[in-house]
């Protein structure tokens, strides 16, 4: 019997675009998706350039605007991947035209818009997903199967650090990420919010932070072109920089777990140092994604003498998505933390709900960005619990 198509329109075809398309086009050579995904429009302001992403990827057509391709009645399921600023404005759009929608993260600009998608997607009835790629990975998956187990014992701690370097040099240019207008904010909502995704899927809800932010270049050569996180300036007329350069806080978890949070371009060395480890009564866990099939752990049972950190190595079957791959010890790589999270999404198409991490994830996750941004301002701590309140009563 012929499977169920979905048929995708996603709008952005650059970094993420390529991401997501391979992985549509993969993971029914590893996976059984219980609906089909059929690439069948992709959408950027070029033509040119477009047309060319959709040869290569592997698109059956192309569309110049968003809006047009959301009004297409053969396209059932939106996939943003633009830059944050339209994230809103096109998941609502795509929403109140009955399509589900898959985002990219951080889900919106700030807090109130990302209520709003959410508002959307549940009031049309239409199922959502949000891009955490790194929860799919085969050792976060285990590291997770491990804590519900008990294994590690109350939690104590999270330590989790994303760093990267990559505009460090001051005469690289103003590219959106370093743009307000159109990221919403810097290393924080790029970086911190995969941390932030990871902890509250590893260690629980958090209940309060306080942060700074700080931006150490404040001007930079206009950009002329740029693609995921490279660019080319323009001239050596200079603009504002108006997002944090890093952003560093610590936190209470509503379980009584305490955890400290760096995310940086800064860190000289550190290309996508995507790391933490978490300390319970039981045991230990580090994770590094430059090193993502490997999980490091520790337990405090181990026999005296031996006791120390272990590498599994998280490529067989018993290890979640690992078995879909190649016999242990193969190792996979970072495009198929995507091909994990798209055989999810289907799953939940084809079954009629929406996976986590969802649009209810992302909400949550922009609290604590907004709340550590708050912080940096006012120096205080901040609960989440007010923050979301006091942008119900506004
Ligand atoms: N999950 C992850 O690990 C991860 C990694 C990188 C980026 N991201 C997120 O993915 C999103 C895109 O980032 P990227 O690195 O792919 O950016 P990018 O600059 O490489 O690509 C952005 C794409 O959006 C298109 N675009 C911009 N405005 C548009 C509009 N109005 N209409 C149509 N197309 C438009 C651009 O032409 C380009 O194709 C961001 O939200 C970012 O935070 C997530």
């Amino acid at each position: 019997m012929n499977k169920k198509q979905i048929r995708i329109g996603m709008i952005g075809y650059k970094f993420m675009g390529k991401a997501h398309s391979h992985a549509y086009r993969d993971v029914a050579f590893y996976f059984d998706p219980k609906v089909e995904p059929v690439l069948q429009a992709i959408c950027g302001r070029n033509e040119e350039k477009v047309k060319e992403a959709a040869n290569k990827f592997g698109w059956n057509s192309y569309e110049t605007d968003w809006r047009t391709l959301i009004k297409r009645d053969d396209i059932d399921l939106i996939d943003i991947v633009t830059p944050n600023y339209n994230h809103a404005e096109i998941a609502i759009a795509a929403a109140e035209a009955g399509k589900h929608v898959f985002c990219e993260k951080p889900l919106a600009m700030d807090l109130e818009q990302s209520k709003r998608m959410l508002e959307a997607v549940e009031k049309n009835k239409v199922l959502h997903m949000i891009n955490h790629n790194y929860r799919f990975a085969p050792a976060i998956q285990f590291a997770k199967k491990l804590i519900e187990e008990g294994r590690l014992g109350k939690i104590y701690h999270i330590r989790a650090t994303y760093l990267q370097d990559w505009i460090m040099d001051p005469q690289f240019p103003l590219v959106w990420r370093l743009n307000k207008d159109v990221s919403g904010s810097g290393s924080h909502g790029d970086l911190a919010a995969h941390s932030i995704d990871l902890a509250r899927f590893l260690v629980g809800e958090f209940k309060e932070v306080t942060g700074i932010m700080e931006t150490f270049i404040k001007q930079r050569p206009i950009v002329e072109d740029s693609d995921g996180l490279s660019g080319t300036a323009s001239s050596d007329k200079l603009g504002d920089v108006n997002v944090d350069d890093a952003s560093v806080f610590i936190a209470k978890f509503e379980n009584g777990a305490i955890g400290t949070f760096e995310a940086t371009r800064f860190a000289g060395g550190n290309k996508n140092g995507n790391r933490f480890e978490i300390n319970g009564e039981k045991g230990s866990i580090r994770w590094d994604v430059e090193h993502m099939n490997n999980l490091e752990v520790y337990f405090h049972d181990d026999e005296p003498g031996l006791q120390g950190f272990r590498t599994i190595t998280c490529t067989e079957e018993i290890h979640p998505f690992a078995g879909a791959y190649w016999p242990a010890g193969h190792i996979i790589g970072y495009e198929h933390t995507f091909i994990n999270l798209v055989e999810e999404l289907l799953s939940g198409i084809g079954q009629g709900y929406s996976p986590s991490p969802n649009f209810y994830d992302g909400v949550k996750n922009q609290a604590v960005l907004e709340a550590v941004e708050q912080s940096s301002r006012t120096k205080q701590w901040v609960s989440i619990e007010d923050i979301v309140q006091n942008l119900e009563n506004r």
